[in-house]
């Protein structure tokens, strides 16, 4: 049984920034359900658990009724099969990111044809925030105000102090 409706947003998120706010609050008006998907990598050195970056994307969609957190491990496409999803959605900010996420999208073409990968672009007034320039900020004390949602910045600031 196919999930039509549902649209899968896969990140990092560590932290969300206003960027993915942007795009999960453009998409929850494209899709009736639309579920965030924070990647529970222990490989990879994360700043934020899996639990407290759901935990911030929480508090900052909690205006959205239809977005769900959720997390998954391994590969997207099985936790896409999973739920029974068939639409992944990412966000381009740039050029810079496209061979990437064509290398991504072709990987999962091929290994689970039935999933489609969708872009959004990234808001112009967004598109140079990322995660990590936001943690680089934080670390160094800089002001994050307009780089990640108002309800996170204590908790991004704690990670360091
Ligand atoms: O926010 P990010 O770090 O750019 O998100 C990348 C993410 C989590 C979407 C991507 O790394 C991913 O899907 N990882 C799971 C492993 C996987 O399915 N790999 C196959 C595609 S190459």
């Amino acid at each position: 049984m196919r999930n039509k409706g549902v649209c899968v947003y896969p990140g990092s998120f560590d932290p969300v920034t206003l960027g993915h706010i942007d795009l999960i609050e453009r998409a929850s008006k494209l899709f009736p359900e639309l579920v965030v998907a924070v990647l529970n990598n222990p490989d990879k050195h994360n700043l934020f658990t899996v639990e407290k970056r759901m935990e911030m994307l929480q508090k900052a969609c909690s205006h959205l009724p239809n977005v769900k957190i959720d997390s998954f491990d391994g590969l997207l496409v099985h936790y896409m099969r999973s739920i029974q999803a068939e639409i992944v959605l990412r966000g381009l900010r740039a050029v810079t990111d496209f061979e990437n996420e064509f290398q991504m999208a072709q990987v999962n073409r091929q290994i689970a044809p039935e999933i489609e990968t969708l872009f959004l672009m990234t808001s112009p007034d967004y598109a140079y925030i990322s995660s990590s320039a936001v943690r680089q900020v934080a670390a160094f004390g800089g002001d994050i105000a307009t780089l990640v949602p108002q309800c996170i910045i204590q908790d991004v600031y704690q990670a360091y102090h």
